[in-house]
């Protein structure tokens, strides 16, 4: 079975074609950043009318270097939240209007579920069941991962996700936009120890995050700083290590819980070096994440997510779409057959 891949639930239209059998035949991507910078931000209004823009030019794009027709899709599978509501709702419809008129099945794909499984696409993917680290703009989450739609929640952030921290961190500082990987980049050259920022929530039991005190942390230091060239990369590197130190104590803590011995890390901020360096180093414990090309948001993690959920494949009954600006992972269900 071939199926398109759509996402379109922030500022990226990421398109792909999964086949069941050979696997990825060839994604495409279009980030909006470049357009949102000038703002500081995501722009809802912008990013929904770009996808629009967008979203046909790379499922033609995606055809053409798979060397396949419409006809060859056998199936839809587009992000249907959680997201800016009017970027899901472009993918949604057109998702379903392509299903409509190829009259294949479609299948509305849960965004953080497709995080979650893109280090899958990789080889030697890791088994079930595993820990799950999702660390985007919008969530950190700590996942007990029995199987496809097996869902338990450990942890999550009380208040700021952590990429959100780096990216509002990195603005605070003066950094364009988004601020995570520019933060990182500069954090390479910060003097190691220069300043001690706290690990929030380490003292006490439990898997919780919370990230907000950091950035008001390194507000004040950057406050009471000289701010030198030298002092901003101090504090990147600073925050970097307390934000990475503190996702890595309450992984041991999920891994310890559940007993499993393989860690799955994935979402934007799992592109960062020394989160990664961090989390390998963890003794007796096996780390997947998804190629950095896929740590961000991409059409790849959405059709794949659609292909371990063929059995739940349906035809429409009515021409209808909907998206869920809010979608809890843990009301998912593993797919039926
Ligand atoms: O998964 P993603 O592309 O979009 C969401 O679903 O939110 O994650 C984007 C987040 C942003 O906050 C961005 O700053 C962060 O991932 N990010 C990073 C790095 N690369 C992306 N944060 C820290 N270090 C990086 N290298
Ligand atoms: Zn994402």
């Amino acid at each position: 079975m071939r199926i398109l891949g759509i996402e379109s639930s922030c500022d990226e239209t990421g398109i792909a074609l999964y086949d069941t059998d050979k696997g990825l035949l060839a994604h495409a991507l279009f980030s909006q950043i470049a357009m949102h910078a000038e703002y500081g931000g995501v722009v809802p209004e912008l990013a929904s009318r770009d996808h629009i823009r967008k979203a046909l030019p790379l499922i033609d794009e995606v055809l053409t270097e798979a060397k396949l027709d419409r006809d060859d899709i056998d199936a839809v599978a587009y992000t249907a939240g959680p997201g800016l509501v009017g970027a899901l709702l472009v993918g949604a419809a057109i998702g379903r209007s392509i299903a409509w008129a190829l009259d294949i099945p479609a299948l509305a794909i849960n965004h953080m579920e497709g995080h979650l499984l893109s280090p899958l696409l990789e080889d030697n993917p890791p088994a079930f069941p595993f820990v799950s680290l999702l660390v985007s703009g919008g969530h950190t989450l700590l996942i007990d991962v029995q199987g496809i739609g097996q869902y338990e929640l450990l942890g999550e952030s009380i208040d700021d996700a952590v990429g959100e921290a780096f990216d509002k961190t990195a603005k605070m500082l003066g950094l364009s936009y988004p601020g995570g990987p520019i933060l990182a980049a500069l954090a390479e050259s910060g003097t190691p120890d220069k300043y001690l920022f706290p690990r929030p929530m380490t003292n006490r039991p439990g898997m919780d995050f919370s990230f907000s005190g950091l950035k008001t942390f390194a507000m004040n230091t950057w406050r009471d700083s000289k701010q030198t060239e030298q002092d901003k990369a101090d504090i990147c590197l600073a925050f970097q290590t307390a934000a990475v130190e503190t996702l890595a104590i309450k992984c041991k803590r999920a891994l310890k819980e559940t007993g499993h011995k393989t860690l799955v890390v994935a979402g934007g901020v799992s592109a960062n070096k020394a989160l990664r360096a961090r989390l390998d180093a963890i003794p007796h414990v096996d780390v997947s994440y998804p190629r950095q090309a896929f740590c961000s948001d991409n059409g790849a993690m959405i059709a794949f997510a659609g292909a371990m959920r063929e059995s739940a494949m349906v035809k429409q009954e009515q021409p209808t779409f909907s998206a869920r600006p809010r979608w809890p992972l843990n009301e998912l269900i593993p797919p039926i057959g």
